[in-house]
């Protein structure tokens, strides 16, 4: 898998091969099409597990230039997390799982995008399918969030999938392709994007990999001529078993993890299957 560029526009005085050399080492902008592994803690950890976690992950993972491995951790663990990273310079990214599209205001509950990057945080998870099931999330505000989370420079993995019903349905295509048209409307770049089919998740359910790879493939065919760039992951019940199998896909740049990524034995695991 090539290095197509890295999503960074440069300006006068740019160092463009500082910035490759970043991208190499897994830092600063993002490689497109880029081996990405995320977890997805959701609202798991506390400030002292989540230290617990990458004091018991760091001597496990085997870093590797070109994969991109994110802990998406709650809000309350992002700032002692960034503090440690930068401490001890795992290179770790480090994603939000959600935000908003205002810059300041009166949104009680939620976060505005500037106060992640404040942290250093690099991704940002929009419209996962529990915020769409449970928070009333739409697709219009999952637009609006993904294009002010670009517009600050956060990379949103902005996850699409369909129901069992609506797979039985033989809806799934034109399901996620209006998921995707209707979140990437008036976007410039292109977020990650998950396909995590919603019978998959937390299900033990795991979707076969080749038919992840055949939804993938078919997203990265609606994409049109953004779609040989877009790194594109799946999601829904890896684990440290089933993931050599999912990353021998050729669609499949990555996984986006949830239960199995607050084990740090089997998250370090899952990482350090990924090749670049
Ligand atoms: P799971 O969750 O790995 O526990 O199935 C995936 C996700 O929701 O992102």
């Amino acid at each position: 898998m090539g290095i197509v560029a890295c999503g960074e526009t440069l300006g006068a005085g740019d160092r463009p091969w500082a910035i490759m050399s970043e991208c190499l080492l897994g830092w600063g902008p993002r490689i497109l099409r880029s081996t990405t592994i995320a977890g997805n803690w959701k609202m798991h950890k506390t400030q002292a597990e989540a230290k617990a976690f990458l004091q018991a992950f760091a001597p496990l993972w085997q870093p590797q230039a070109g994969v991109d491995v994110v802990l998406c951790a709650p809000f309350t663990a992002l700032a002692m997390l960034s503090g440690a990273i930068a401490a001890t310079g795992l290179p770790v990214s480090l994603g939000a799982q959600n935000v908003h599209w205002a810059e300041t205001g009166a949104f009680t509950g939620e976060i505005a995008p500037g106060m992640l990057v404040e942290l250093g945080i690099r991704y940002v998870v929009v419209g996962h399918s529990e915020r769409r099931q449970f928070f009333g999330e739409t697709d219009a505000t999952v637009n609006q969030r993904v294009r002010a989370a670009q517009a600050h420079g956060l990379t949103p993995i902005l996850c699409v999938g369909e129901t069992k019903v609506l797979r039985a349905q033989g809806q799934v295509e034109s399901w996620i392709f209006d998921q995707l048209d209707r979140a990437l409307a008036d976007t410039t770049a292109l977020p990650v994007i998950a396909y995590e089919p919603i019978w998959a998740i937390g299900t033990g359910d795991t979707c076969a990999p080749t038919e992840a790879n055949r939804v993938l493939q078919s997203i990265r065919h609606h994409l049109g001529d953004r779609g040989a760039e877009a790194t594109l992951l799946y999601g829904g019940s890896v684990k440290g078993n089933n993931i050599a199998e999912i990353l021998t896909q050729p669609e499949i740049d990555g996984v986006l993890v949830g239960g199995a990524s607050l084990d740090p034995e089997e998250f370090a695991q899952i990482a350090n299957a990924a090749q670049p």
